[in-house]
């Protein structure tokens, strides 16, 4: 069983990411921190917990973290995740409070006092990550790896150049990928591939079970969202494929090569500068994903929704 912990920026996706975390055998979940990306860091921190208490996972930790970047000003993502950061369903109150612990120390500790080397698995802005790297550098030397959501070689959203949240904190990417602690990169180039379809999402709507009735509605939101802005046929549900993978290796397929982040570039502002062919001589930092397996993806999030809907 991989043992893992995930900050994250709730968001649709990050939802789906933590629902599929917690409801595999393959992986125990030690705790959650939360970051300002998708939407404010109050609203993404009480997001996870309203998350959890939907799912009866209360008993998982929940730490708050960075409520901006670490040098600039935060940029959210209303447009796709609404004003709430989870619009499309209401979600019961949170039935638990988070830990006293800020984030940053809630991963310190939580790393450094694993009898095993733990995976961790960033689904926002790395501000959090990179500030514990920076507070406490002898994290790096006890992960196993990183398996983050985040970059693109070839696709981009948040601008022509960059995927969100890279954008957001470049200045925490670079810290990240430049830490020597071995990084998967679960980027665009996957999951905007990997739709949830709104034939997906109906057939979720039809099983009417308690976790079910309310993430059908919440991924409509997502799914719509994208189809306006995008003209996606679906919800790429970015963060639950950096899970999924943890579960079964084989949904993606990557390649090693070195990745670096633009941090000053006006246009190119938080770009993965993917070395693809090895030109640069740079060292492969990164397992870049470059294909995916959808079905096997959606297979196991439709596993996910009916093991929640029955516990
Ligand atoms: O670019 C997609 C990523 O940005 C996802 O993690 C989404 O939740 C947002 O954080
Ligand atoms: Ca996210």
């Amino acid at each position: 069983m991989k043992r893992i912990l995930i900050d994250c920026d709730p968001g649709h996706d990050d939802m789906m990411a933590i629902m599929l975390a917690s409801s595999s055998n393959e992986l125990e979940l030690l705790g959650i921190t939360t970051v300002a990306g998708n939407q404010t860091g109050e609203k993404t921190y009480q997001n996870a917990l309203k998350t959890l208490t939907l799912i009866g996972r209360t008993d998982i930790p929940v730490a708050r973290g960075a409520d901006k970047p670490l040098f600039r000003e935060l940029t959210g993502a209303p447009e796709i995740h609404g004003v709430s950061g989870l619009d499309g369903a209401d979600l019961p109150e949170p039935g638990v409070q988070g830990v006293e612990q800020h984030a940053v120390d809630f991963l310190i500790q939580t790393i450094m006092e694993s009898g095993t080397p733990l995976t961790l698995v960033p689904t926002g802005p790395l501000t959090n990550v990179a500030l514990a790297m920076l507070k406490d550098p002898r994290i790096t030397t006890k992960l196993e790896r990183i398996v983050l959501m985040g970059g693109a070689v070839f696709d981009s959203n948040i601008t022509p150049a960059a995927e969100f949240n890279i954008y957001v904190d470049p200045e925490a990417a670079k810290v990240v990928f430049g830490s020597g602690v071995p990084i998967t990169m679960v980027g665009l180039d996957v999951t905007n591939k990997a739709l949830f379809g709104f034939d997906d999402i109906e057939e979720l709507s039809r099983l009417n079970g308690k976790v079910s009735r309310v993430v059908a509605p919440l991924l409509k939101f997502f799914a719509q969202a994208n189809k306006d802005i995008f003209g996606f046929d679906g919800a790429p549900l970015h963060d639950a494929l950096a899970i999924a993978h943890l579960i079964k290796p084989e949904v993606i397929k990557t390649r090693n090569m070195n990745v670096e982040i633009e941090t000053e570039g006006a246009l190119t502002r938080g770009r993965t500068v993917a070395d693809v062919y090895g030109i640069s001589n740079r060292t492969a930092n990164t397992d870049v994903a470059l294909e995916v397996n959808n079905s096997l993806f959606k297979e196991l999030l439709f596993q996910a929704i009916e093991v929640l809907d029955t516990r």
